[in-house]
């Protein structure tokens, strides 16, 4: 399991974009908005915002935002596109040494790292980047939609969605979910891990959170086997 050390290139945004990944991003924002009063919550880190899809719509709602990314390619994408928000090119383990009231980590943009210890120990990170009753907001998928969607014995299927064809690839005995894009003569991979959401609760605890809140969407519906989870942690 190896993500690209420079980031996502900008393959991954096409064929995110042709699978209407970034259909509901106004939406998504809106509701973001409601999680984090702006009264409270303004100064924001969105953690891995990639060209700054939800960045830039955080500062048109008010938000101080800042983007963090190791895409040099999404994040010039983010300065032209999505203008507004300070975009520093920075690892998701060492974000800016400063206190946030808010942290965003949307679009499974977690369990990226070779070995788990690195995606928890950073929890702890993310939770020293918090003022007190700070607020993180992850959005990712989990051990248990991945049960519920995807052929529970076959570990290897290809999904056709217009011209974009997903190869994926499900470790179950590790938890690994590797997708291959494939887009005209374009290919980039990218290896999740996927959690429990149960384990995920515990780790945010121990890292400092007093509270974390499970929910199935942005919306704070309850979570069904087959939706996203979203965590909202309290610090
Ligand atoms: C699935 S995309 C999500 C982007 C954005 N959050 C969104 O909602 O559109 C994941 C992003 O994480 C970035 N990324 C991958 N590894 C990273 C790392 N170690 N540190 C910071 N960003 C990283 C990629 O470059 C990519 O832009």
């Amino acid at each position: 399991m190896q993500n690209p050390k420079d980031g996502f290139p900008m393959e991954f945004v096409h064929a995110a974009r042709s699978l209407g990944r970034y259909r509901n991003t106004e939406q998504e924002a809106y509701l973001l908005s409601r999680i984090l009063p702006l009264a409270s919550h303004s100064k924001i880190l969105d953690i891995c915002c990639g060209f700054g899809r939800l960045s830039g719509k955080m500062y048109s709602l008010g938000y101080d935002v800042t983007g963090i990314d190791i895409s040099a390619v999404q994040l010039s994408m983010a300065r032209s596109e999505n203008q507004g928000p300070r975009y520093l090119a920075m690892d998701m383990r060492a974000p800016p040494l400063e206190k946030f009231d808010a942290l965003l980590s949307m679009f499974t943009s977690f369990g990226y790292f070779a070995d788990p210890a690195d995606d928890i120990h950073m929890l702890k990170t993310w939770a020293s980047r918090l003022r007190p009753d700070g607020i993180l907001v992850m959005e990712l998928a989990d051990m248990e939609c991945a049960r519920t969607k995807l052929p529970a014995l076959d570990t290897s299927f290809v999904r056709h969605t217009l011209d974009v064809e997903e190869h994926c690839q499900m470790d179950w005995k590790r938890g690994i979910f590797k997708v291959a894009y494939r887009q005209g003569d374009t290919e980039f991979t990218c290896w999740t891990r996927l959690y429990e959401k149960e384990k995920l609760r515990d780790f945010l605890l121990h890292a400092g959170f007093r509270e974390v809140q499970l929910f199935g969407d942005l919306a704070l519906n309850n979570k069904n086997p087959e939706s996203n989870l979203v965590i909202v942690a309290t610090k």
